[in-house]
Order: structure tokens, then C-alpha cells, then sequence
């Protein structure tokens, strides 16, 4: 029988998780297809009733439903469980769900080869996208300061993820602390609302923006203007879909030609 695997979000209409994992299921030779389905808020539940009766493989969660995704999960992965959101859930069967977060390795290996000794990475935002990237950062043994708009959310998130080696503060100081870190990485959805932020000179440093498309592309032009290295969220994206692909096949997928795929549908879109 064709084995059901997808993303659940709301919206779900622009997921390039299809894209990513229907090419996989087609070039690997599984006998799979992957949906993409639209849950509003408040019928997670539900869909996950729905989905065990169809005998689903496993599914990926998109906003608005990583938290309810964990509690709703039997077994729950440690990544998980320190993020507090999950993006991965496979089907033990008997209505059972098992939660793992993919968004950690995900980030860290799209950032590619750190050096804890000589990295400090500034990260801007402290909402649901950031806790992946703190814990991914953390975990790898990298110094890391995180600035938001609102410090509290700083401060809950250096306290729950950080170690001794874990700042917080106020993205009004971001200009001062950019001079300081070999790596920058934007979490923050300034972008979505068609502002950047204010680069100073990189030097060659990597400012790692984990949007891609549209709403990353003024600010990763003005930080390549700005003599930044500059990355897009895209490589994070297929990397945290490779990595959910692993824990339901046992398999590692091309990543390159997922990246390709993704690329290519973006420049047709735009
Ligand atoms: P996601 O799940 O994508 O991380 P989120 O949890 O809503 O989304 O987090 C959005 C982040 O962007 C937060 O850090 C938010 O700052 P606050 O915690 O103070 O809300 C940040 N953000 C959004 N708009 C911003 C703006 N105009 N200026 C600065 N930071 C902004």
C-alpha cells in the first residue's frame, strides 16, 4: 500500500515541502507520496485523528502547531523536548506519535564546519526559529549572544538553552555586537515586513539569514553590499527535511538535488 507522509501548517499553500520530499520518494523508489495538508489552528487534534486512521507514515508540523506537535507526541526526542516545539512526528501505530525537532541539525548543518574555540555568533530573535538555532549553537560549543526586541525573551532563552558561554540583550545594541561576532544569524521576521536591518562592514563574515525567497533577499543584498558572506535559509530548509526523511526511512537523501529543485522553483516564482 502507498504509504501517506506530509506537512500539516496553516498556510500550508506556499510548503516547498512537497517539492523536497515528493523528489526523494520519486528518485529513491518508495512506494510514498507527501501532502500537503491545511490545518487551522485548533484542529491539530483532530487531523491527527484523522491522519492515524488513514495509517499515516509520518508528518512534518509547520507553525501554527510545533508545540501542540510535542504535546500531543508519546515519545519525545531531547532536542525536542529542550526546543519545546516539534517538527517531525512518525506514527508508532494505536494512535501513538513519536516527536523529534530536525530545525537544530537542520541549522547547524546548513551553517556547515564551526570552530567553537574562535566563534562567537550573534543571533538576532529569540522566538520559535531561534530556540533550534540557540541549541544547535550551544550543543556545537560556540559562544553565542542573543539580542531581541523584547529582552525578556532574550533572557528565558540564554537561561533555558544557553551555557556559561550564552549572553542576552537588547537588539538596539545589535550594531555594537555585529563588530564583535564572526557570524551573524537573522531569525527575526523584520523581513516579512519588507525591512533590514543595518549592516556594518562584514570583512568576510557570514551573515546567515534563515529566511530564503523573497523575504530574505533585500536584507542578504544589503549584507553582500556590505561585504557580509551571506546565506539563505533554503540549505536549512533541505537539511531539516533530510534529516525528518532519515528518521522515517533509515536513509539519507540528496541533499543537492533538493537544493536545486527548491532553487529552481523559487526563480520561477519570482
Ligand atoms: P519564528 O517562529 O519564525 O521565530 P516568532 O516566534 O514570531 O517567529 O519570532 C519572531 C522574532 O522576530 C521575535 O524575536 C520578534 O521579537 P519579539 O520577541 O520582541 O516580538 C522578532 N521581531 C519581529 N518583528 C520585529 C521588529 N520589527 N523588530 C525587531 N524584532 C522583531
Amino acid at each position: 500500500m502507498t504509504k501517506l507522509l506530509g506537512v500539516i501548517g496553516d498556510p500550508i499553500s506556499h510548503s516547498m515541502s512537497p517539492l523536497i520530499h515528493n523528489g526523494w520518494l520519486r528518485d529513491m523508489g518508495y512506494d510514498a507520496v507527501y501532502e500537503a495538508m491545511h490545518v487551522p489552528n485548533g484542529t491539530f487534534d483532530e487531523a491527527l485523528e484523522t491522519l492515524a486512521r488513514r495509517d499515516v507514515m509520518g508528518i512534518n508540523v509547520t507553525l501554527p502547531h510545533k508545540q501542540s506537535a510535542l504535546k500531543a507526541a508519546l515519545e519525545v526526542s531531547d532536542a525536542a523536548s529542550k526546543i519545546g516545539a516539534a517538527n517531525t512526528l512518525t506514527y508508532l501505530g494505536q494512535r501513538s506519535w513519536r516527536a523529534d525537532n530536525t530545525d537544530a541539525p537542520g541549522f547547524l548543518s546548513a551553517l556547515g564546519q564551526v570552530n567553537p574555540d574562535t566563534e562567537h555568533v550573534l543571533v538576532l530573535g529569540a522566538g520559535g526559529s531561534a530556540r533550534a538555532v540557540v541549541l544547535a549553537l550551544v550543543q556545537a560549543g560556540c559562544r553565542v549572544t542573543i539580542l531581541n526586541r523584547t529582552v525578556a525573551k532574550a533572557e528565558e532563552l540564554a537561561g533555558t538553552l544557553g551555557s556559561d558561554n550564552t549572553a542576552y540583550g537588547s537588539i538596539d545594541q545589535y550594531k555594537e555586537y555585529c563588530s564583535q561576532a564572526t557570524i551573524v544569524v537573522n531569525t527575526t521576521s523584520i523581513g516579512y515586513d519588507g525591512k533590514t536591518i543595518e549592516l556594518p562592514e562584514g570583512g568576510d563574515r557570514l551573515f546567515f539569514d534563515i529566511s530564503y525567497g523573497k523575504i530574505s533577499a533585500r536584507q542578504l543584498a544589503h549584507a553582500q553590499e556590505m561585504g557580509w558572506r551571506t546565506k539563505d535559509g533554503l540549505s536549512m530548509l533541505v537539511a531539516q527535511a533530510a534529516f525528518s526523511f532519515e528518521i522515517w526511512f533509515g536513509e539519507k537523501p540528496d541533499f543537492d538535488a533538493a537544493l536545486r529543485r527548491c532553487t529552481n522553483a523559487l526563480k520561477a516564482i519570482s
